[in-house]
């Protein structure tokens, strides 16, 4: 049996029509469109690509888009003053300081720094602690474009089993909150979890995001699982560079009852959501109503 594919490229291209609909709308009630402000600190060839396609994305469906592209060396208060000009500044609904930041600055002062209610990351404290609590919060667009994938293929996910695998802030942490919050099970495994396959067995659904090419092959799978791989790993293979994700898809999707691919799967509901939170952000600070085709 071979597992039903989650198309998150075309997902993501519907939810970013949602959004340019939403916009025209938000322009014709208020005469105003959100703003997203995007900060990139260095050249990470990387950050960099990921930069030029949110600020594509943010203008081709009719929002405001300011890049700032700082030197890599520039000073953490230089930063941190162009944060307060952006929390001050009405245009900007939304702002994003691309991560990883170069070592001399200090990530947690200045994510600390952004207006909670301008953070479409989600990644403030206040945020953070909103979403744990189950309060309305700024969500981490990469788990909230997992979740979308997630209720799409499954509907209602009470009492599920899912395990997540990988802690981190941006992805594991929050994962794993939003799916508390829709009533599963849930287990946060990661590097130093004993017997993992046994763990991940046990997962109706799997979120893998630990940034290890190909680690999870069919063999660690339920059968019939629903599998979502947040890894984008960059590899050799035959001389070729090729992108893969953190879990090995051919033996994966013989066992996995749905699977996202990798391109093509999560990576794409990253930024569409991203522009989802900058219209969230907007209709927030202007007591307006959230676009209810936005709304998961
Ligand atoms: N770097 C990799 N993913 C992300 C993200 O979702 N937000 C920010 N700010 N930086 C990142």
């Amino acid at each position: 049996m071979s597992a039903t594919i989650i198309d998150g490229k075309a997902f993501a291209a519907e939810l970013r029509g949602k959004a340019a609909k939403a916009v025209d709308r938000i322009r014709a009630e208020t005469g105003d469109v959100p703003g997203l402000a995007v900060v990139l600190v260095g050249e990470d060839p990387a950050s960099d690509i990921y930069v030029r396609s949110k600020n594509k994305m943010t203008t081709e469906c009719g929002m405001r888009s300011f890049v700032h592209r700082l030197d890599a060396d520039v000073p953490e208060a230089q930063l941190l003053e162009l944060v307060e000009t952006l929390n001050a500044d009405s245009a900007v609904n939304g702002i994003l300081v691309q991560l990883p930041l170069p070592d001399h600055v200090d990530a947690n002062l200045v994510l600390a720094s952004i207006d909670p209610a301008k953070d479409v990351d989600g990644f403030h404290v206040s945020n953070v602690g909103l979403l744990g609590t189950g309060q309305p919060a700024m969500v981490p667009c990469t788990p909230l474009g997992c979740l979308m994938l997630l209720k799409s293929q499954l509907g209602d996910l009470t009492g599920m089993n899912a395990v997540v695998l990988g802690r981190s802030n941006i992805v594991g942490k929050p994962m794993a909150q939003l799916l508390l919050g829709e009533s599963c099970t849930v287990t946060i495994a990661h590097s130093r979890t004993r017997d993992l396959a046994e763990v991940t067995r046990r997962a109706d659904i799997l979120v893998t995001a630990v940034g290890r090419p190909e680690m999870v092959t069919g063999d660690d799978l339920k059968v019939g699982a629903t599998v979502i791989d947040v890894g984008i790993n960059r590899v050799e293979r035959d001389g070729k560079k090729r992108l893969v994700g953190d879990c090995h898809f051919a033996s994966c999707v013989e066992v996995a009852g749905a699977i996202t691919p990798v391109p093509g799967g999560v990576g794409p509901m990253t930024i569409a959501c991203l522009l989802k939170n900058t219209i969230t952000a907007f209709c927030r600070a202007r007591g307006l109503d959230e676009p209810e085709e936005l709304t998961l």
